[in-house]
């Protein structure tokens, strides 16, 4: 077992931010020999009952939980500020082409190690993450995530058609490959499978009911897919599928709506849209900074609370322009302004840093696991510096209460605030 005393933030069960100023986390093995948080709380309270276990003090830092991305793509890393006028000429004049380098298996792993390098170095310890089509792809990172221990979730993306040669691939050679993936890496340490219809337009009915029967046949894996990011992809999505009542519902008749199926973007929705994710316990992975930056639109925060449907936060890189949770918490400050019928403040910052760590945790089905600082949860965590720059350390200072605190981190951080990312290692 080891000690931190350290400021601690965690949340609740309401999802409502908790700070221990001076607080004690302790990390240990469980039965199984994972490496998880057997307490957290005050340290005066705690530190008798953990008298024998060395703890290492960190004045001055906060303890917080690792960051949970739902929704990026690591084969566009190299993909950020690719300037274009929509999503649809993004991909087809930059994305595609980029993607199709991920055949080869050596390009992909050294793509794989920087990709992770970086979340990490950005706090990011938890992610849903595209690869490509190439199953090289999947192995790639598979084998970089094992190596580190990491909790991370990809699958290969399904396109069968309307993709160009290098990225395309076959009905039936596709939906092989991914069963092979997920008997060869679904539940193996902390990694998981994410069955990966790329989007609608670029499946087949074939494939997509094929990736819907690979998904009742596993249910405890997951789906990942994009919808309603941008209107003339949803113009797209009708013309395909002009018997489903909306794009949404093309997924539902194809069976890939559920717990632990995650849709990117969910921006152009309507009401009937909203319930259809609710009553099938399907997550939308909020990605604004891509939205801002392809000018895809706004997605209806308050929309999605009156109805009450999951949702979380997910940079979406490459569409998206940062690794970094802070930056995307800040756009989605911004985009949570957009369209409200009751004027005033966009999200609370407990309520952002939340949607980025335990609201996405649940969300993708991990409430407990990951997100937290709760006993039980994987010895995931940050050690954050709130001194790191001139700026950061004068506002922080001057923080009269929590609030003001967080807000003071999603406004000024990045990744110089992340001091440590401590990853759970395996018994
Ligand atoms: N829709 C289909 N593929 C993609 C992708 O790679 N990025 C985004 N943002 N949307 C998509
Ligand atoms: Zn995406």
């Amino acid at each position: 077992m080891k000690a931190y005393r350290a400021s601690l933030l965690n949340f609740d069960d309401e999802g409502q931010p908790q700070f221990e100023s001076d607080g004690l986390l302790v990390v240990g093995p469980d039965a199984q020999g994972s490496q998880v948080i057997r307490a957290a709380g005050n340290w005066q309270a705690l530190h008798a009952d953990y008298a024998g276990v060395a703890v290492e003090h960190l004045p001055g830092r906060i303890l917080a939980p690792g960051f949970v991305d739902m929704h990026i793509h690591y084969p566009q890393t190299d993909v950020i500020g690719a300037p274009a006028p929509g999503l649809l000429p993004w991909l087809e004049n930059y994305t595609f082409p980029h993607e199709s380098r991920f055949a080869d298996g050596a390009y992909a792993a050294a793509t794989a190690g920087f990709f992770l390098d970086e979340l990490a170095r950005n706090g990011v310890t938890t992610a849903l993450t595209f690869s490509t089509s190439h199953p090289a792809s999947v192995d790639a990172l598979f084998g970089a995530a094992q190596a580190r221990g990491l909790r991370l979730i990809t699958g290969k993306c399904l396109q069968d058609r309307h993709s160009p040669d290098g990225v395309r691939d076959d009905t039936e050679q596709s939906l092989i490959d991914t069963e092979s993936l997920i008997r060869k890496w679904h539940g193996v340490g902390r990694l998981g499978y994410a069955i990966t219809p790329r989007f609608a337009p670029s499946c087949t009915d074939a494939q997509l009911a094929g990736a819907g029967e690979l998904a009742a046949k596993h249910p405890d894996v997951w789906i990942q897919s994009h919808v309603a990011e941008n209107l003339d992809e949803v113009r797209w999505a009708h013309e395909l599928f002009p018997d489903a009542r909306s794009y949404l519902a093309v997924y539902e008749g194809f069976g890939l709506m559920r717990e632990r199926a995650v849709y990117a973007h969910c921006i152009h929705f309507d009401d009937e849209d909203r319930a259809l994710m609710r009553a099938t316990g399907t997550a939308a992975a909020v990605s604004p900074t891509s939205n801002l930056f392809l000018g895809s639109g706004f997605f209806d925060f308050e929309g999605a609370d009156r109805v009450g449907y999951l949702h979380g936060l997910a940079s979406d890189v490459g569409g998206g322009t940062s690794f970094s949770p802070f930056h995307t918490m800040l756009a989605a400050y911004y985009v949570g302004r957009e369209g409200q019928t009751k004027p005033g403040l966009s999200l609370s910052p407990g309520r952002l840093w939340w949607l980025h760590t335990a609201g996405a945790a649940r969300a993708l089905g991990l409430e407990g696991v990951v997100g937290n600082l709760r006993r039980g949860c994987d010895a995931d965590f940050l050690v954050l510096n709130p001194q790191a720059t001139p700026l950061l350390a004068r506002k922080t200072a001057q923080a009269r209460d929590l609030a003001e605190l967080l807000f003071s981190m999603i406004v000024l951080g990045d990744d110089r605030l992340i001091e440590r990312t401590v990853i759970a290692q395996a018994g």
